[in-house]
């Protein structure tokens, strides 16, 4: 299942190596792609955005991956988690600095849609602190405890498990 979309040319030119009209390649993602999640996440999990991953949870969890590339680089990745056969979670979505602002984000997460919907799922859900991107691309907020227990079991190892501040939003499909 792989896209390839070109980008409009940005409002504001970004830093480079943002390539105007770069082709996007939306792919599932591979082993050898392990190594660019892990600075990916990890890199926005030092400014306490993310939860950080290691290689063995990243190995185990490649099949929920989807990732952005521009010539062969990933730009941008997103994770689509399942918890029943009704709902899954979107989860570890980053897009690489210089790349933010291009619609990357927000084809990642359409095409996690477009699988969720491929598996018949009725709801996708994600914790976030950038609750007005996901409101762009069509979730609600709604109260946690709506969401299903096994989605806290990230939060027990999450240093912000006491004073959490992450929105909790949802999209029915
Ligand atoms: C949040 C993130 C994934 C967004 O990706 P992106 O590629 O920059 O977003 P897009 O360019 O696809 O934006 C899609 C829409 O959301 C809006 N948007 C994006 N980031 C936003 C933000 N931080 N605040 C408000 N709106 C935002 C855009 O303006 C755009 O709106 P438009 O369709 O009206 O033009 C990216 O900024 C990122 O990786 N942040 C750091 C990690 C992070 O917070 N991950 C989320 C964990 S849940």
């Amino acid at each position: 299942m792989n896209t390839l979309v070109t980008l409009a040319p940005p409002l504001e030119r970004a830093a480079p190596p943002f390539v105007e009209n770069a082709p996007v390649e939306i792919r599932m993602a591979r082993m050898s792609d392990v190594r660019a999640l892990l600075d990916l996440i990890n890199g926005y999990a030092a400014e306490a955005i993310m939860l950080p991953r290691t290689e063995f949870e990243l190995a185990e969890n490649i099949r929920d991956f989807t990732v952005a590339a521009v010539g062969g680089d990933v730009v941008g990745c997103a994770a689509l988690h399942f918890y029943s056969p009704a709902t899954a979670e979107v989860r570890s979505l980053a897009v690489a600095p210089q790349w933010k602002g291009h619609s990357v984000g927000r084809l990642l997460v359409e095409s996690l849609e477009k699988e969720a919907r491929n598996y018949g799922l009725a709801s996708l859900f994600a914790f976030t602190y950038v609750p007005a991107f996901f409101s762009k691309l069509g979730f609600v907020e709604v109260e946690r405890g709506e969401l299903p227990l096994k989605a806290w079991k990230d939060c027990l190892r999450c240093p912000k498990f006491q004073c959490c501040d992450e929105i909790a939003m949802i999209k029915r499909l």
